[in-house]
């Protein structure tokens, strides 16, 4: 076995899809050390720049002092804290403008949240249910999908007629359409509208992972739910705390029955440890800030940020693709592996700090550099982006 696992890595790197980690020393922030070099860093989830906010680190800190560094059992046995408790309380009473007689639930990760909310609606009617799950949807619905042992059925991306098209052909009476809100790798947004009118004509539930729209998304941070200006019974959704809200977790949120069910079946919700109560304590400071006038004005910015990139990329050179995407994920699509990580590497020697994503992340021939935006940047670091993608492209660098 270990000589067929030194064949597969030799294979790995021999198709350029070799992993490696590169060590931080320094806290997420738009400047981070690597090997004891200053980087500009545009590849973190961290949207709104609260990751390394002051007020975070004060309130992490007092929620440590309040409730010690770990929770001791799992939420159903002892480990289910009065810090727990209020930011489940606030995230319910936060999206309550978007889903009727909301109740949040806080998970660990987003995705324990998924492998949660999946297999406990499976669970409702297992015998008689069919998955509906969006071509491009992140690896923890899918895996949470096969985990759930349920049929499914995969539609391609952001179509809601053959979706329709589907549900109608289904005899199932439990079907459970899931989506990414913003899709991960490509940045654009699911077509909400649509699908949760489709989700109603055919009594269909749409389970809504708003990894990356929860906090950027909507006037005041209300993810995709806001920015459609959506209210719907049939909505299951999930928001991460780990990206936008800047410390860890995720939630689920939606009819106080639905998060009951989870509570009593989700094995990904029971039998595991609580996170660090201070982590939820945290949380409660970083929904404030999302909420405030601070909070619309760092969506503001983020936003010029957005028009600005796309302004200055919309003539690269080298045949490179920047999607078509309004969200902080901005990626560019070059295609092979060796290029991709020939351009990342090029971009480190000037600097900065763009993640090669390749297959199975995304399709295989459409490896990708994901160029992730924060509210932390300045218009300036931007330029320096810019500049030196432009250099790279043309083949100055
Ligand atoms: C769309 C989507 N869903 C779920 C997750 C998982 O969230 P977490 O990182 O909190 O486990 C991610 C994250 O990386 C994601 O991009």
């Amino acid at each position: 076995m270990l000589n067929e696992i030194h064949r597969k890595i030799h294979t790995l790197k021999e198709q350029g899809l070799y992993r490696v980690r590169k060590v931080a020393d320094s806290p997420c922030a738009p400047t981070v050390i690597l090997s004891g070099r200053a980087m500009l860093a545009f590849n973190s989830n961290d949207y709104l720049g609260l990751a390394n906010d002051q007020r975070l680190i004060e309130a992490f800190k007092e929620g440590v002092s309040l409730y010690g560094v770990g929770s001791g059992a799992s939420h159903l046995i002892s480990g289910h804290s009065r810090a727990h408790d209020l930011l489940e309380d606030r995230l319910a009473e936060f999206m309550s403008p978007h889903i009727k007689s909301a109740k949040a639930l806080y998970f660990c990760t987003g995705y324990m949240a998924n492998l949660a909310v999946i297999t406990a609606l499976v669970d409702v009617n297992k015998d008689d249910c069919e998955v509906f799950s969006e071509a491009v949807n992140h690896a923890s619905i899918i895996d949470a999908i096969r985990l759930s042992r349920a049929p499914c059925s995969v539609y391609p991306h952001c179509d809601h007629v053959k979706l329709k098209e589907l549900l109608l052909a289904s005899k199932a009476t439990n079907k459970i359409v899931v989506s990414d809100g913003v899709f991960s790798m490509d940045g654009d947004i699911a077509p909400l509208l649509d699908l949760v009118k489709v989700c109603e004509e055919t009594n269909a539930w749409l389970v809504i992972d708003d990894a990356h729209g929860f906090g950027v998304l909507g006037a005041s941070g209300r993810g995709i739910l806001e920015h459609f200006n959506i209210k719907s019974s049939h909505i299951i959704y999930m928001g991460t705390l780990g990206k936008a809200a800047g410390v860890g977790g995720a939630f689920l949120c939606a009819e106080q029955n639905v998060i009951d069910w989870i509570v009593q079946k989700a094995r990904a919700y029971i039998y595991t440890t609580a996170a660090p109560p201070a982590c939820a304590h945290a949380l409660l400071k970083s929904i404030d800030l999302i909420v405030s006038d601070e909070g619309d004005a760092k969506r503001a910015h983020l936003h010029t940020l957005i028009q600005s990139l796309r302004t200055e990329l919309s003539v690269i050179q080298g045949g490179w693709n920047l999607l078509a995407s309004q969200t902080p994920i901005q990626p560019l699509v070059i295609g092979s592996n060796p290029e991709v990580l020939q351009a990342s590497k090029a971009l480190e020697d000037l600097g900065l700090w763009v993640t090669a994503i390749r297959a199975p992340t995304v399709p295989a021939g459409s490896a990708r550099l994901r160029i992730t935006l924060s509210a932390s940047h300045t218009i300036d670091e931007v330029s320096q982006l810019v500049n030196g993608l432009k250099k790279i492209a043309s083949g100055k660098a």
